[in-house]
Order: structure tokens, then C-alpha cells, then sequence
């Protein structure tokens, strides 16, 4: 049903993962394959708002109504948001953004050394996106995600206060039924003052109940 609970808002949502380049032919990257973000972009749009989903290389078709920026890296992602983050009441991070990425591309193709059976990779920390977008001024409200394997509400609250955000929505992506690449998810999502648990369903079905709250929390946000 159209609620238009987030009619006039602009909300940029960052979703799939990026890539980062080893050389011409490879990269490092993880298994999001964009679904949660893209769903979140559709909710957006029936809740009235005006959405650009900055998207890392996912296999989806873009939502109707939605702006879609196509990025591959971390780097690129963070300048696309940079560009469209002016105007934007609500930021979702939503992305399984590289955390680190190689010190060095190879311009040509690496090739195997015939005398080494082992070969290392130099990374280095990639800038993060969601922390980065909460210290702009003014601030949009700020909405992450997190990914984690155990003590998910304690790394959850941990990311929530360190990133300086608004809400975290938590999701155990041990469980592969959920998470990373299903068409299921569940997730807590946490705020300074309290949380709330989504039992497992459809992504679409998730990323409307997760408008609904995001808007309910939004109306009580003081821009800084
Ligand atoms: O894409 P799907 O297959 O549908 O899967 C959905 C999902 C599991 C990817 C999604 O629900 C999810 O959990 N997304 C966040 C994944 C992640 O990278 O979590 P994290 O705990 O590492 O990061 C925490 C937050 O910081 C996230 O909002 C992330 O977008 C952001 N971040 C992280 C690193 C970085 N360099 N920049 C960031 O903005």
C-alpha cells in the first residue's frame, strides 16, 4: 500500500558489493548480491520518496522510479555518494563495502612465479562510506547495516555508536538462509535508546517494515 510515510524525502541507498582490483582480471569481493538494497529502494519509492541507489556490480534489474549510479569499487562508490549526498534527508548503507583493498593494481595481468608456492597481497583500509557520511553537515539521518557471524548485537551497538548513526540494522549472515545472497533476511535493528527484532522474511516484505520504522524515527530527528 502506498503510505507516502516518506513523501518529499530524498534518500540516497547504497546496496551490492564493490570490487576491488588486483589486476586487469581480478579483484577481491564479497557475496552480497544487492537484493536487500534494491528491495529498500523499492519501499523507499512507494513510501514517496525520491531515491538514488548507488549500486556495486549486481545483477538486478533497477527498482521503477529509483536513480541508479553503478560504481565498482569502494572508492567509486564513496565519490558517487559524495556527489549526491547534499540534499539527502536519510542515508542507508546497505552496501558490503570492501573494508580494504590492494596498495597496488598490476597494469598487466600477474603472472604465477614459477618457484613460489606462496604469493601476498598488500591492502590497505578503504574510507569508510557510513562514518564518513555522518559527519557531514547537515547530517541526513543515517542508517547502517551490519554484517556478523557472533556476538551480533554487541558489534552491532559497538558499530552504531563508533560510526556516530542514527539506526543499525543487524543481520547474523552466519545463517545462509538469510543474509548474503537469499531472498530471506531477519534483522534487529538497534537505536542509543532501544532495538526491535524482524523475524525472517521475504527481503521486500523486510525492506517495507524497515521503511515504516525508519520514518517513524525520522520524523523525531533534528537535522545538525
Ligand atoms: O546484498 P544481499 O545479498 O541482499 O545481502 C544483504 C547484506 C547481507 C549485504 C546486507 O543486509 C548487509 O548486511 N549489508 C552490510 C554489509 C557490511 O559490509 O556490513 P559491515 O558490518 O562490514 O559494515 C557496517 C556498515 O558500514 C554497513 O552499513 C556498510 O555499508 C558500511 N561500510 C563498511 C565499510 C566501509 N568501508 N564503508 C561503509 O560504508
Amino acid at each position: 500500500q502506498a503510505t507516502g510515510v516518506l513523501h518529499g524525502r530524498s534518500v540516497v541507498i547504497t546496496a551490492g558489493p564493490t570490487r576491488e582490483a588486483i589486476d586487469p582480471v581480478r579483484y577481491l569481493s564479497n557475496y552480497s548480491s544487492g537484493k536487500m538494497g534494491f528491495a529498500l529502494a523499492a519501499a523507499a519509492v512507494k513510501a514517496g520518496a525520491s531515491v538514488t541507489l548507488v549500486a556495486g556490480p549486481c545483477q538486478l534489474a533497477t527498482p521503477a522510479h529509483v536513480t541508479r549510479v553503478d560504481v565498482v569499487s569502494a572508492l567509486d562508490m564513496q565519490q558517487a555518494v559524495s556527489e549526491h549526498i547534499a540534499h539527502c534527508d536519510i542515508f542507508i548503507g546497505c552496501a558490503a563495502v570492501a573494508d580494504f583493498r590492494p596498495v597496488q593494481v598490476a597494469q598487466q595481468k600477474m603472472k604465477k612465479q614459477q618457484d613460489h608456492d606462496h604469493m601476498a597481497i598488500e591492502l590497505v583500509k578503504n574510507p569508510d562510506i557510513l562514518a564518513w557520511v555522518a559527519t557531514q553537515s547537515p547530517t541526513p539521518f543515517t542508517v547502517g547495516f551490519a554484517a556478523e557471524t557472533n556476538e551480533v548485537a554487541k558489534y552491532a551497538r559497538d558499530k552504531l555508536e563508533r560510526k556516530g548513526i542514527q539506526l543499525i540494522v543487524a543481520n547474523d549472515v552466519s545463517d545462509a538462509t538469510i543474509g548474503f545472497n537469499s531472498d530471506n533476511n531477519a534483522v534487529t535493528v538497534y537505536w542509543p535508546e532501544g532495538e526491535k527484532a524482524f523475524a525472517t522474511s521475504t527481503k521486500e516484505s523486510l525492506a517495507e517494515n524497515l521503511v515504516t520504522l525508519i520514518a517513524e524515527h525520522y520524523k523525531n530527528f533534528k537535522k545538525q
